[in-house]
């Protein structure tokens, strides 16, 4: 099975999770910032542990505007601080806010605007900045776009996540960046005083769950795995009777759960070290590859294509189609797994859909959410031009048919 992603973990990742460093984080945040361009870096145990700590150590009260199609723990983390979602609808050409919509919506109540960085393509943040002015913090959703133009130029910070499917992967984590040192002073008194210290063997757990990395994500054992996750979260929502229509979901325990907030470790940092010396070429050969699917599969009529541009980072490579399901049920059967980020119009989800006057606003939201499907994009397969031949071929054998 090729899987729809796979960490590039190697054996330089493992001789530097075995010889980790005590200042292991410090370093991961220097070099982190200085890749990225930005004063401040502070690790997190997640990317919405990251969103969640600029929320709450900002004192942002009431609304918040955020992108129809995002990840559900964006507007999650904003109603579990207490706050409010306001929603806006997507581009189809980059997946990513529509700018011009955020003035209808922006009233004395905004206290901020959150966009994604969307597959990893660039959100007009300098636009958004002239339209909600400089009071209004502007906090980028860079979960998917690490080293997307631009990103944490005009911003006031930036959230990455480095979990699964992520350009940089410690098997789970975040960090914040940031230039304005009020706010990184405010987040560093946040996760020292609110996030739980590290238990003596969480170092060793995660240890071992980063030495199986390889096996995990083999393309024997990944399909497997992944089931496995899937099965195991429907699990814990049936038996907690958890349901979308439920107004009273306990969305801390659901997102900002103890697998969210269990502290970024040394451990995690040293594996970072190690696949930062690699992101810049594999982020290349991610853009090399969107570029050969759009080249080879330009003819078909029945597909959308994405933009190419190597201001987008491609944490995803995303094509448009009807019948989702049964094209992603083809290619499992060759061999090939292809997944949608995100399946979901969050408007339309009925827990949100209370803060929601008309759905009916969110057309492309909902578009993407039934259509957008992913095809495998990460870097190691641009080594392996036999297996993206085999992904094109069976995308022609169906489309074609
Ligand atoms: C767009 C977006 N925002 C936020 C997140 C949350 O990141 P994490 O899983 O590290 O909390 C994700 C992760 O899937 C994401 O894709």
């Amino acid at each position: 099975m090729i899987p729809r992603f796979k960490p590039n973990f190697n054996y330089e990742e493992i001789i530097s999770l075995i010889n980790n460093k005590k200042d292991a984080i410090k370093t991961f945040e220097e070099k982190f910032a200085y890749l990225v361009n930005s004063k401040y870096a502070i690790t997190f145990p997640s990317g919405r542990f990251g969103l969640y700590a600029l929320i709450k150590s900002l004192k942002i009260h009431d609304e918040i505007i955020i992108p129809g199609f995002t990840c559900i723990v964006v507007p999650a983390s904003i109603v579990a601080s207490n706050c409010k979602p306001v929603f806006v609808d997507i581009s189809l050409e980059n997946f990513n806010i529509r700018t011009n919509e955020i003035k209808s919506v922006f009233s004395e109540k905004t206290k901020a605007v959150i966009p994604t960085h969307m597959y990893g393509y660039p959100a007009d943040i300098k636009t958004i900045r002239n339209i909600v002015g400089e009071d209004t913090y502007i906090i980028e959703d860079a979960a998917q776009a690490i080293l997307t133009k631009d990103v944490g130029k005009f911003g006031d910070a930036v959230f990455y996540s480095f979990n699964f499917e992520k350009q940089l992967f410690t098997f789970g984590g975040g960090m914040v960046t940031t230039n304005n040192e009020e706010i990184y002073k405010k987040l560093m008194d946040f996760k020292i005083n609110f996030l739980p210290k590290t238990k003596s063997n969480n170092n060793l757990n995660k240890t071992i769950s980063l030495l199986y990395t390889k096996l995990i994500f083999s393309d024997i054992l990944f399909d497997f795995f992944s089931r496995t996750w899937d099965a195991n979260a429907l699990r814990i929502w049936r038996k907690n009777k958890w349901e979308f229509d439920n107004i009273d979901l306990p969305l801390k325990e659901i997102y900002l759960s103890s697998d969210f907030n269990n502290t970024f470790l040394r451990v995690q940092a040293a594996v970072g070290i190690s696949q930062l010396d690699k992101i810049k070429n594999d982020i290349k050969k991610r853009y090399e590859i969107a570029k050969i699917y759009n080249d080879k599969l330009k003819n078909l009529e029945s597909i959308n294509l994405p933009l190419v541009s190597d201001d987008c980072s491609y944490a995803h490579y995303t094509i448009m189609v009807n019948n989702r399901d049964k094209f992603e049920g083809f290619m499992r059967k060759k061999g090939i797994q292809i997944n949608k980020v995100f399946e979901y119009s969050i408007p339309h989800v009925p827990y949100f859909s209370h803060f929601v006057k008309d759905k009916d606003l969110f057309r492309n939201t909902y578009t993407a959410s039934k259509n957008n499907v992913n095809l495998p994009v990460y870097p190691q397969l641009f080594d392996k031009p036999h297996k993206i031949t085999k992904i094109i071929n069976n995308i022609k054998k169906y489309f074609e048919k």
